[in-house]
């Protein structure tokens, strides 16, 4: 579907890129127009389902505002979904392919359910897990260590990032003293304990930085730190996360011993032992998000990076994204494919070639390693869905090179070749097209079913 190019603009003044997104025919377009004839040949309609569905709202919800984080969803659609079939599943067992922070797990684990995640960046598993497997330290204990750190030894800060740029001198002395001070702690220190410090000090990391994270991660030109703010912001974390230990130990004590499992693995290779009834889970999106870089600060401080090359690894083995190394789109060898995705690259293949530049010319491959990527993690995932399980996915669609690609639909295709039966689809919200922004995009909730 190549539209023609409407409003020839030849400004002088205008740089390429800006020439290209003026004269775009996709200005002022909207993705639920261009996704008509793939929702035809699906044979569904979208359904309006408006909802809070971003990580913002749970910075207020016990455990899961332990750790920021913004690329995950929220504790109340994740309860929504348990909410909407509690008559179909009793005690599900869940699964989250793609865990991030935890945001499924947690909260199966506060309905008393069973959960089981996989999750590439060993940062992120280590949040997850850490935020699912502490429920049973106590929180005095917890202030009693923490109010006892002795700060004989420092910690440098990691050699392979530029620290003295990402903080104030005087934030990054106490940082260092903080760090040294959790690192020396005696081994007769609960291990529990201490995972619980070092996840509070990794999470008061960009907010005491000269960085922001709004979503990528970049430098905040006005930010003004005090360089006391590590200690202030990690005594108000540490005790937030022992209030949340008491709410918990006094309201959900029958939950504290059930299981949550978080694997450090590839989901498009982890071979689950256990069968699921629901699966819940928000992939990377195409085009979106860098997840390691986004959060190479923490992976540094916490040990889980020793340099670049190890935060490579991490990247080129994850769910494309537009900014993965050149060699891995030049050895991509597809094993999913289908005329949708043929389409979508040979025009984004023509695009870039009338406009002459784009910031990846290797972009029709990128977005077919997403797909071919995505069709691997469902391989693995749809044969341990339990008879009448579904698997739930939140996913963004994209424009890429004014080619619409209506990544939910294809992710609901590669669910129907699979053998699942596509229940319904439906719009949690609207985005917008980083580059065009006057393009309507959307946020969607795929509901797909084993008979
Ligand atoms: C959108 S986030 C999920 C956020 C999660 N719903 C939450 O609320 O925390 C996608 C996650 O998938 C992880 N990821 C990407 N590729 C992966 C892969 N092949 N296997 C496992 N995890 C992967 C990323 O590190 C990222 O944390």
């Amino acid at each position: 579907m190549q539209q023609e190019y409407l409003f020839p603009i030849e400004h002088k003044e205008c740089s390429a890129r800006q020439r290209n997104i003026l004269n775009s025919p996709k200005q002022l377009g909207d993705s639920d127009i261009d996704s008509e004839p793939y929702l035809k040949e699906l044979g569904v309609d979208i359904l309006y389902k408006k909802q809070p569905i971003q990580f913002t709202s749970n910075v207020n919800e016990a455990i899961h505002r332990w750790a920021p984080y913004v690329q995950g969803f929220s504790a109340s659609f994740v309860q929504s979904i348990f909410d909407q079939y509690a008559q179909d599943y009793n005690r599900p067992t869940v699964l989250d392919p793609f865990t991030g922070c935890g945001t499924v797990q947690v909260q199966s684990k506060l309905n008393g359910f069973r959960s089981f995640g996989t999750e590439l960046n060993p940062l992120l598993k280590f949040i997850a897990e850490t935020k699912l497997n502490c429920w049973d330290v106590s929180p005095d204990e917890l202030l009693k260590i923490f109010n006892n750190l002795s700060f004989n030894e420092v910690t440098s800060s990691p050699k392979f990032l530029k620290s003295e740029k990402h903080f104030s001198k005087d934030v990054l002395k106490n940082l260092e003293k903080l760090k040294g001070a959790i690192d020396n702690l005696s081994s007769r220190v609960d291990k529990k304990i201490i995972d619980l410090l070092n996840l509070a000090f990794s999470a008061i990391l960009i907010e005491v930085s000269n960085l922001k994270r709004s979503p990528c991660l970049g430098y905040s030109k006005n930010k003004r730190v005090d360089s006391h703010a590590p200690f202030v912001l990690l005594n108000q974390k540490v005790y937030q996360i022992a209030e949340d230990l008491e709410t918990i130990q006094n309201e959900y004590n029958d939950f504290i011993q059930v299981t949550s499992k978080v694997k450090l693995a590839n989901a498009m290779e982890y071979n689950h032992q256990d069968k699921f009834d629901l699966v819940i889970t928000s992939p990377p999106y195409m085009n979106g998000l860098d997840y390691v870089i986004n959060y190479k600060i923490e992976m540094g401080w916490l040990g889980f990076a020793e340099n670049q090359i190890d935060l490579k690894k991490v990247k080129d083995a994850m769910v494309v994204c537009d900014n993965v190394s050149k060699g891995l789109i030049k050895n991509f060898r597809p094993t999913y494919n289908n005329e949708w995705i043929e389409n979508i690259k040979s025009n984004i293949s023509q695009n870039i070639m009338r406009r002459g530049k784009y910031r990846r010319q290797d972009m029709p491959n990128i977005v077919h390693k997403y797909f071919d990527d995505m069709f691997k993690v469902f391989e693995k995932v749809v044969p341990k869905i339990k008879r009448n399980g579904r698997f739930i996915l939140v996913v963004g669609d994209s424009l890429i090179a004014d080619v619409y690609v209506p990544t939910d639909l294809l992710i609901a295709r590669i669910g129907k070749d699979l053998g699942l039966r596509l229940e319904k689809i439906e719009k949690a919200r609207n985005r917008r097209s980083g580059q065009i922004r006057s393009y309507k995009l959307r946020e969607t909730i795929i509901t797909l079913k084993k008979s």
